[in-house]
C-alpha cells in the first residue's frame, strides 16, 4: 500500500466487496420472503379449495337427498304448466315443506335455495320468498346454461340480492322430464365464516363494484357492501372489524403495493410491513371467467418481521465492519504518507546538510588561510626585532673592520696581506647577514611543495633568525639532535611553528623571569615519525588554560599583545598540511611541545 494508487485501489476493492455483500445479503431476504409469501399463498389456495370442496359435497348431498325427494319433485313439477294462481298455492306448499329444513341449511352456510321454472323465470327464492316470476334468462348464466344443457354447473356468480357461490341443478320428474332447475348457494360471508373457523385466518372478500353496481338491487348493496379498505374500485363486504379496516387504509405502502398486484389477476401474497401475510385468491365468474372479486386472506407472521431485523442488523454489523476496515486503511496510508514524507524530508535535508558542510569546510579553509596570514604578519614584527639582534654583530664586526683598515690606513701602515684578511672578513659578516635576509624572505614564501629535509637544516635556518635574539636575554639553548635523517614535509610551514614555539617558551621566561633559563630542543626518530621536542623551564601551563591553548584567539599575552593565533596555527599547519602531531606534555617545569612528523614522500604529490 505504499503509492496512493494501490491505496485507492484497496479501498475500491473493499468497497466493491460491501456493496456486493449488501446485495447478496438483500437478495437472499427477498428470497426468503418471496418463499415464505409463496408458502403462505399455496396454503391459502389450499385452503380455499378445501372450503370450495366441502361446500361442493354438501350442495351434491343437499340436491339429492333434500330437494330430489319425491315430496318435493311432486309440488314443483306441476309449477311449471300451472296457472298464476296456482302457482301461488304450489310456491307456498314448496315453501312450507321446505321451510325448517332450510332453517338448517342456512345454519350450514347455504343462504340460498332458489327454484327456476325451465325458462328461467324465478319461481321461489326461499331466502327472499316476496320476489318472483322475474325472468333471469339475462341476470342469470348459470340458471340459462342448465336449463338449456340439463347439466349441473357451480362457481361464482353475481346475482340481484347477493352474490355467491353458486350451485345450479336441473330437475326432472320420475319420467325425466324437465321441470326446471334448483340452486344451492353459500355466500361469500358464509365463506369467510367457515374459513376463519377452520384455520383462525381474518378473510376479506373483495368484489368489484361496477359488478356490484350494475346487478344487485341498491337497497341490498347498502346492506351488505362498503369500500373497500385494500383498493378503491373494490367493494368488501360488511365487517364488524372496522379497526382493522383503518389500519389497513392507513398502511400506504401495503394498499400501493395492492393496487400494483391486483391488475395481474393471479393469485398472490403480500407482506403488510407490520404483522400480516396477505394471500390474494382472484375469484373468477362462471360465464366469461373474468376475475370479479378476491378473498384476502390474512394471516399473522412474526416471521417475516424478525427475518427484517435479522437482515438489518446483519447490515448494521456490515456497515460497522466496512468504516472500520476503512478507518484501519486510511490511518495506515496517511502513517506511510508521513513516513514517506519525512523520508524525503531526510533526504532533501541530508543532500541540503552535504552542501552546506562542504561550503562550511570552505568557509573554515578560507578562515584558516586567514588565521595563517594573520600569525605570519604578527610574527614577522617579532622576526624583525630577531634580526636586529641578529645582524648588531657582524654590522659592528664589519663596521670595526672598517675603522681598523681606516686607522692603518691613515698611519700607512696597511700591508696587502692585513687587507685580504680583513676583506675576508667583511666578506664572511656580509655573508652572514645576507643569509640571514635569506631565510626571512623564506619564512614567508609559502609552501606550495613538500620539500627533502632534515631537522638540523629546519633548525640551522630557525636558528639563524632567533638565536642571537634569544641568547641575548641570556636563555641557553641546548640541542639534542639525534635525528639526522632526511624526510618530507612542507618545510617552511614547520621552521614556522618552531619558530612559533620557540618564540613562546622565550615569551615565557623572560615573564616570569625564570632563574637560569633554557630551551632544550631535542630531536629523534621513532616508528618512522620525525619528532621534535621544545622544552623550556618557564614553570608550563597551569592545568585551568591547558585546554584552551591551541584555541584561536587564545591569549595571556593581551597587555603585551599577544594574538592567541601561535599555537592554533601550529597545530593546524603540523596536523591538517604536514599530516602529523603536535601535543602539550605537562611536566613540572615547564612545558614540552611535541612534533611528530611523517615523511610525506611516499604520499606522492
Ligand atoms: N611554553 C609555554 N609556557 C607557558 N605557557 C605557554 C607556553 N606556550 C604557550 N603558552 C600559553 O598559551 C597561550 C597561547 O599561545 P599562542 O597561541 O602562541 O598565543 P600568544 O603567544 O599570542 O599568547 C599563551 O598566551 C600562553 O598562556
Ligand atoms: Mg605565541
Amino acid at each position: 500500500m505504499q503509492s496512493p494508487k494501490s491505496y485507492i485501489f484497496l479501498n475500491i476493492a473493499i468497497s466493491i466487496l460491501f456493496l456486493l455483500s449488501i446485495v447478496i445479503m438483500y437478495n437472499n431476504k427477498e428470497d426468503k420472503i418471496d418463499n415464505i409469501l409463496e408458502n403462505n399463498l399455496r396454503l391459502s389456495l389450499m385452503q380455499y379449495r378445501s372450503v370450495m370442496k366441502h361446500y361442493h359435497i354438501l350442495a351434491d348431498n343437499v340436491k339429492n337427498i333434500i330437494i330430489n325427494s319425491p315430496e318435493i319433485i311432486d309440488i314443483f313439477k306441476k309449477a311449471k304448466d300451472a296457472s298464476k294462481e296456482e302457482r301461488v298455492k304450489i310456491r307456498e306448499a314448496l315453501r312450507l315443506k321446505l321451510d325448517s329444513r332450510y332453517n338448517y341449511l342456512k345454519k350450514l352456510g347455504f343462504k340460498q335455495i332458489h327454484f327456476h321454472l325451465p325458462n328461467n323465470i324465478s319461481f321461489l327464492r326461499m331466502h327472499k320468498v316476496s320476489s318472483f316470476g322475474d325472468d333471469l334468462t339475462n341476470v342469470r348464466y348459470s340458471v340459462k346454461m342448465v336449463n338449456k344443457t340439463l347439466q349441473p354447473i357451480n362457481g361464482f356468480e353475481e346475482g340481484r340480492v347477493i352474490h355467491g357461490f353458486r350451485f345450479v341443478y336441473p330437475l326432472f320428474d320420475e319420467n325425466n322430464t324437465h321441470i326446471g332447475s334448483v340452486e344451492a348457494s353459500i355466500s361469500s360471508s358464509a365463506f369467510r365464516k367457515i374459513l376463519y373457523d377452520t384455520f383462525f385466518s381474518d378473510i376479506h372478500f373483495l368484489i368489484k363494484k361496477d359488478i356490484v353496481n350494475k346487478k344487485i338491487w341498491p337497497e341490498d348493496r347498502k346492506k351488505y357492501y362498503i369500500n373497500s379498505a385494500e383498493i378503491s374500485t373494490f367493494y368488501t363486504e360488511m365487517s364488524s372489524d372496522i379497526e382493522h379496516l383503518n389500519r389497513i387504509r392507513e398502511n400506504k405502502y401495503y394498499i400501493d403495493k395492492v393496487e400494483e398486484n391486483i391488475v395481474n389477476n393471479i393469485p398472490f401474497a403480500l407482506y403488510d410491513g407490520l404483522h400480516s401475510i396477505i394471500s390474494f385468491l382472484p375469484i373468477k365468474n362462471i360465464e366469461d371467467k373474468k376475475t370479479i372479486a378476491y378473498f384476502a386472506i390474512y394471516s399473522q407472521t412474526e416471521e417475516i418481521k424478525s427475518l427484517i431485523f435479522t437482515y438489518r442488523v446483519f447490515n448494521l454489523l456490515l456497515i460497522l465492519i466496512f468504516i472500520v476496515i476503512i478507518y484501519f486503511i486510511r490511518r495506515e496510508y496517511l502513517a506511510i504518507q508521513i513516513r514517506e514524507k519525512i523520508k524525503k524530508e531526510l533526504v532533501d535535508l541530508n543532500a541540503t546538510l552535504a552542501q552546506r558542510v562542504d561550503i562550511e569546510i570552505a568557509k573554515n579553509r578560507k578562515k584558516e588561510q586567514q588565521f595563517i596570514e594573520q600569525s605570519r604578519l604578527a610574527q614577522m614584527g617579532e622576526m624583525l626585532s630577531m634580526i636586529a639582534h641578529q645582524w648588531r654583530q657582524p654590522l659592528s664586526a664589519i663596521s670595526s673592520t672598517a675603522v681598523g683598515l681606516e686607522l692603518k690606513g691613515e698611519l700607512d701602515k696597511l700591508d696587502n696581506k692585513f687587507v685580504i684578511k680583513q676583506a675576508q672578513n667583511i666578506s664572511k659578516y656580509s655573508q652572514h647577514l645576507s643569509q640571514t635576509i635569506n631565510d626571512f624572505r623564506d619564512f614567508f614564501k609559502s609552501d606550495k611543495k613538500k620539500i627533502s629535509t632534515s631537522f638540523d637544516e629546519i633548525l640551522e635556518s630557525v636558528l639563524n633568525i632567533v638565536e642571537v635574539s634569544i641568547t641575548n636575554k641570556n636563555i641557553d639553548i641546548i640541542k639534542e639532535c639525534e635525528d639526522k635523517e632526511i624526510f618530507h614535509t612542507y618545510s617552511n610551514e614547520v621552521k614556522q611553528v618552531i619558530l612559533n614555539l620557540l618564540k613562546n617558551a622565550e615569551d615565557v621566561l623572560v615573564d616570569r623571569d625564570i632563574e637560569d633559563p633554557y630551551i632544550e630542543i631535542s630531536t629523534y626518530h621513532k616508528d618512522d615519525k620525525h619528532i621534535i621536542r621544545i622544552k623550556d623551564n618557564g614553570g608550563g601551563i597551569s592545568d585551568d588554560i591547558a585546554d584552551k591553548i591551541f584555541n584561536p584567539y587564545f591569549s595571556t599575552k593581551t597587555e603585551k599583545n599577544g594574538t592567541g593565533l601561535g599555537l592554533y596555527m601550529s597545530k593546524t599547519i603540523i596536523e591538517e598540511h604536514c599530516k602529523g602531531e603536535l601535543d602539550f606534555i605537562k611536566n613540572r617545569h615547564g612545558a614540552i611541545f611535541e612534533i611528530a612528523l611523517p615523511d610525506l614522500k611516499e604520499e606522492g604529490g
